[in-house]
């Protein structure tokens, strides 16, 4: 069923159920994000993409990367609520991340020069999720995730020990928006990769794990390989 929106003044028809980010882009109309991304499940954590909805004449702020858009809905993507939300969203990573250039760009765009929250740590990594939901919803490695709070809060496989799950597939790396995940060749083995997160390095197999007494299932690394071919076919584009 089709139904109508309103996005910044502009009718929009969608399919019900469509998202209100996916209406938006339907429109031409940018909203900027940082954790979505079409291949995925929708997620919802950085908050980024947040706009000002009016339904039953109540305004809401909701993240229109996870909300659905509703027949007569209006959506407006540049109040004043939203621009200061999504400041205070890109200054709390750069206090987090002053050095990323994704960050900085963004922060430029928005005009802002530093930020207002103090500097605890230089991270690299801005906690968009993406490598850890491509692993496991695209790959189905389940290799690596989310661990800690607030600011020791990282990616890493559990008990940040090599993983005996991931097959040195690079998706991870190569969803990274902010490049903080590197396949690098081991000097000190020929021939075998490591996976850089941060301080964790682990070796990933060169072999494709093909050897004899090998027990990963080599069924499941061709299915996966196939899965990432076609997403790479599919999303040959992955700037969001
Ligand atoms: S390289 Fe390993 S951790 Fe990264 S996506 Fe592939 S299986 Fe997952
Ligand atoms: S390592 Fe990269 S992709 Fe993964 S959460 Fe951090 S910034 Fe996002
Ligand atoms: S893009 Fe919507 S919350 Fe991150």
């Amino acid at each position: 069923m089709k139904i109508q929106i309103i996005i910044d003044r502009r009718m929009v028809q969608v399919d019900d159920g469509t998202t209100v980010l996916n209406a938006a882009r339907k429109a031409g109309i940018v909203i900027p994000t940082l954790c979505h991304h079409e291949a995925l499940k929708p997620y919802g954590s950085c908050r980024l993409c947040m706009v000002e909805i009016v339904q039953n004449k109540r305004h809401r702020l909701v993240t229109s990367c996870t909300f659905p858009a509703g027949a007569g809905m209006e959506v407006f993507t540049e109040t004043s609520r939203v621009k200061e939300l999504r400041k205070k969203v890109v200054e709390l990573l750069l206090a987090r991340c002053p050095d990323d250039l994704l960050i900085q760009t963004m922060a430029r765009h928005m005009g802002i020069e530093s930020s207002r929250f103090r500097n605890k740590e230089n991270k690299e990594c801005i906690l968009c999720g993406l490598c850890v939901r491509f692993c496991e919803e695209v790959v189905g490695a389940n290799a690596i995730g989310l661990s800690n709070r607030g600011v020791e809060c990282e990616v890493t496989t559990p008990f940040k020990a090599s993983s005996d799950t991931c097959i040195g597939c690079g998706s991870c790396s190569y969803i990274c928006p902010t490049g903080c995940i590197e396949m690098v060749e081991d000097k000190e083995t020929p021939g075998m990769r490591k996976m850089n997160i941060g301080n964790l390095f682990f070796e990933t197999c060169p072999n494709d794990y093909k050897c004899k007494d090998c027990n990963i299932d080599q069924q499941f690394i061709e299915e996966t390989k196939n899965v990432i071919a076609r997403f790479r076919n599919k999303f040959s584009n992955f700037a969001d």
